[in-house]
């Protein structure tokens, strides 16, 4: 069969990677794609949000599957559109992506559903929410919510930075539409776990945990980041977790799902904090996690095009699903200055001497002869071993040998479950 990827990130890399492994697949094109993905597909110069563009190119193509990894084009509705044309497609249609393309809907939907999460409350109008300042005490969350690429969150400390915080979003409109509107959350404290889920409508079957990094810096300090590296499983979700989880989230989100008339087809991702053995819900995205997707699907040991056509046909249920049990450690290389302003346009030297490791790239780019920057987050390095120490010893090795100038990266990934 012929797929189509829909991205051009880590992520991305990954979903090809593991597509490029199953018996079924001829051929991958990946929209818009990177350097490092153009080594096992042919990229197509279309942006992912470019919906019109991507359904013709498809249906030009002839492509029998089409697996969208990024959030924008989900809430703009390409499944919708795609399905219009009978394109088969995998990810959640527009109004499932709801979850994640407005914090409200989401909010609102867990409550409703019994779902654990934080307590909240959602403002359109500044002047309320600038009288509600501190209503679940400081820290005070401000979320604005739409999408915003993972910056819209903010943790505001006292009443001033919340005023500030408030004005930034919804009065200068620093994410535009998206602050719209804003929900208001008490703060949580714990550890947080990443739980990425295959749905078919029917059945929600958890992958394996993940950690997310996501400050810019060792020991979790600087400003937050799209992710700095993950490793999988993550330490704190032992056995208890797990069926706390599966009870007391997995069951109410699926019957709440099917409750709605929320055909959800796809993987969601649930965003836990974790504290004295309770998880609740930060968020929910509607789609695999970046660079949460590095170390999961490289423990995955079923054919991923097996699992996503059983999804499309409403038979996970009966799907057989293996993973390995190995750990594994994703690295992230990214650009000096990295959250906030960076430079594009650095050569990378050193992938050729990388053994033992599998480099996911994030925002690199073939430019003459040479692969460059091109983004914030640049590669992903990963590792896949008998034990973290092992995973990370040959992730940090291989780290060593790659450089480019202003290279950015945290030390102490995955340290924290040795
Ligand atoms: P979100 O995009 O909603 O997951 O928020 C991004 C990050 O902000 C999360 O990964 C947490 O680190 C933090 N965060 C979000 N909501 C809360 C909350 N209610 N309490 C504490 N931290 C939060
Ligand atoms: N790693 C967090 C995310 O993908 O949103």
């Amino acid at each position: 069969m012929k797929v189509l990827v829909v991205g051009g990130g880590g992520r991305e890399h990954t979903l090809v990677w593991k597509l490029s492994l199953s018996p079924k697949v001829e051929k991958i094109y990946c929209a818009p794609g990177n350097a490092g993905i153009a080594k096992m597909a042919d990229i197509v110069d279309i942006k992912d949000d470019d919906i019109e563009g991507l359904v013709k190119f498809a249906k030009e193509k002839q492509i029998d599957l089409t697996v969208v990894g990024p959030e924008v084009p989900l809430v703009l509705g390409i499944t919708d559109r795609f399905e219009k044309e009978g394109l088969k497609v995998f990810g959640p249609n527009k109004k499932c992506a709801q979850l994640e393309g407005s914090k409200a809907f989401a909010k609102d939907f867990m409550i409703r559903h019994d779902i654990p999460t934080a307590k909240y409350k959602e403002y359109d109008d500044v002047k309320q929410a600038i009288d509600d300042i501190g209503v679940f005490g400081f820290p005070m969350v401000i979320k604005a919510d739409g999408l915003a690429a993972g910056k819209g969150v903010i943790i505001a400390q006292d009443e001033q930075e919340a005023l500030e915080a408030l004005n930034m979003i919804m009065e200068e409109r620093k994410f535009g539409e998206a602050g719209s509107k804003v929900v208001i959350e008490e703060f949580l404290e714990g550890i947080e776990a990443s739980i990425l889920c295959f749905v078919d409508g029917e059945t929600i079957v958890p992958m394996v945990s993940a950690q997310d990094y996501k400050k810019a810096f060792d020991g979790d300090k600087g400003p937050n980041t799209g992710g700095m590296g993950t490793y999988s499983p993550s330490c704190i979700y032992d056995k208890d977790i797990k069926e706390k989880v599966e009870k007391e989230i997995l069951k109410p989100l699926i019957k709440g799902l099917k409750d709605d008339g929320l055909d959800y087809k796809g993987v969601i991702f649930i965003g836990l904090m974790i504290k004295d053995g309770q998880p609740k819900v930060l968020e929910f995205n509607v789609r695999f996690g970046d660079p949460e997707t590095q170390v999961v699907l490289t423990r995955l040991e079923t054919d991923l095009v097996e699992i996503v056509e059983s999804i499309l046909d409403k038979k996970l249920k009966a799907q057989e699903i293996k993973w390995s049990d190995k750990k594994s450690v994703c690295v992230v290389l990214a650009s000096g200055g990295y959250p906030e302003k960076y430079e594009n346009g650095k050569i990378i030297e050193g992938l050729e001497k990388v053994e033992d490791c599998i480099i996911f790239h994030a925002g690199t780019k073939l430019q003459d002869d040479n692969i460059v920057t091109n983004g914030g987050r640049v590669l992903g390095v990963v590792a896949v071993k008998d034990t973290m120490k092992e995973a990370r010893e040959a992730a940090y090795k291989n780290v060593d040998k790659i450089n480019f100038d202003g290279k950015q990266y945290r030390k102490d990934i995955g340290k924290v479950a040795l």
